[in-house]
């Protein structure tokens, strides 16, 4: 646990999954949050949540952050010390469709707030990578200090991630008063305990979990396994390293304050967050219905392409220099994301 008082926070994007989750740890850590968010694909609701939860305020303002101007209106009164960049379109699907949308969004919303940032004499951001920089070309565990190229990520999505990266380098270097922390983040899932927020994605849900948690419901009628056929997996089922969101929102507050430490050089850093650990989607199958009691009815299809058969993190960098490990299981991940799917069968929506 870290001690933020007196510490404002601002994060953008921050009413989503892990946006709402951060906001919660770094609030009952005595940060002062404020959030800015579009609600594209949330709802002020899930902040609402988390003051209920931490009894705090948490200012919680619609803006797209594309807007330079607005961003700094909310800096100038708020005077945040850093901020959290997780604003962002996310969908791998919709990126290979809309290409040019995911570049509008993702580049211009950072090319604003480091704008912003300039203007305002804010010289800490961390931002949400991805695990997808890695691309094909690695083999797990995967390092942060592996090439990164750009014809290796498998979608526009993770082109923008990668390309965001680059753009904070440069901007690091520039400024060189400036901290940049990239947090490459593995397959978050899970729930805060309580139930009371979550992962609420709008429409047909991308990610595993929530198609697992809404198969269970009975919401959508079969889950799809794509490929049980890998080699390279004890059940021919793709692996991933799944994280508990709140193992994940308890990474950023560790990087935070590694960020604000006194006497610390401003630098650019790069970590992973992940657990270190794969699990196919018949284990994290088998462990969901472990974890609630709940069959999940499944249809085994063929491979899809673009996925990889096997990823995973070596999160040691994190653990050593941010001192921060994930602590919560996959029964746990499966137990918190059945919860707040049981909670709240339609989301944030009453
Ligand atoms: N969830 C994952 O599996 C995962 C994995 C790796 C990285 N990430 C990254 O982490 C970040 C947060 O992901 P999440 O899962 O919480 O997604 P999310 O969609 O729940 O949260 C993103 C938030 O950004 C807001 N937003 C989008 N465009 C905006 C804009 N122009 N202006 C203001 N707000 C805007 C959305 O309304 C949403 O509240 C994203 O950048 C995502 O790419 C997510």
């Amino acid at each position: 646990m870290h001690n933020f008082e007196g510490q404002t926070v601002l994060l953008t994007g921050g009413a989503g999954y892990i946006g709402s989750h951060t906001a919660l740890v770094l609030a009952q850590w005595g940060a002062k949050v404020v959030v800015v968010d579009n609600f594209c694909n949330s709802a002020p609701e899930s902040i609402r949540r988390v003051e209920e939860i931490t009894q705090k305020t948490i200012p919680c303002l619609e803006l797209d952050v594309r807007d330079q101007a607005g961003l700094e209106e909310v800096m100038t009164e708020h005077k945040p010390v850093a901020v959290i960049h997780f604003a962002g379109l996310k969908a791998v699907g919709e990126s290979v469709e809309k290409p040019q949308l995911y570049f509008e969004v993702n580049f211009g919303s950072t090319s604003a707030l480091c704008g912003a940032m300039q203007n305002c004499g804010v010289k800490n951001l961390i931002f949400s990578s991805s695990a997808t920089v890695y691309g094909d070309l690695n083999q797990p565990p995967l390092t942060e200090t592996m090439s990164t190229p750009m014809d290796r990520v498998a979608n526009p999505y993770g082109l923008s991630k990668l390309v965001i990266e680059q753009m904070l380098k440069w901007q690091q270097r520039a400024n060189s008063d400036w901290s940049v922390t990239l947090l490459r983040y593995f397959n978050p899932v899970g729930a805060h305990p309580s139930g009371k927020i979550g992962e609420d994605p709008q429409g047909d849900p991308n990610n595993l979990m929530p198609r697992v948690t809404r198969v269970a419901l009975g919401i959508i009628d079969t889950l799809h396994v794509f490929g049980t056929d890998y080699p390279e997996t004890d059940d021919g089922s793709p692996s991933r390293d799944y994280i508990h969101v709140m193992d994940l929102a308890e990474g950023h507050a560790a990087a935070l304050a590694e960020m604000l430490k006194d006497g610390r050089p401003p630098a650019l850093k790069t970590y992973n967050l992940g657990s270190g650990k794969a699990t196919t989607v018949l284990e994290l199958l088998a462990a969901f219905e472990e974890a609630t009691g709940q069959k999940v009815k499944r249809e085994i299809h063929p491979r899809r392409e673009g996925d990889l058969p096997v990823s995973f993190a070596d999160p040691s960098l994190a653990n050593k220099e941010l001192n921060w490990k994930t602590q919560r299981s996959i029964v746990e991940m499966c137990r918190d994301a059945w919860n707040w799917q049981q909670q709240n069968p339609n989301g944030y929506r009453a």
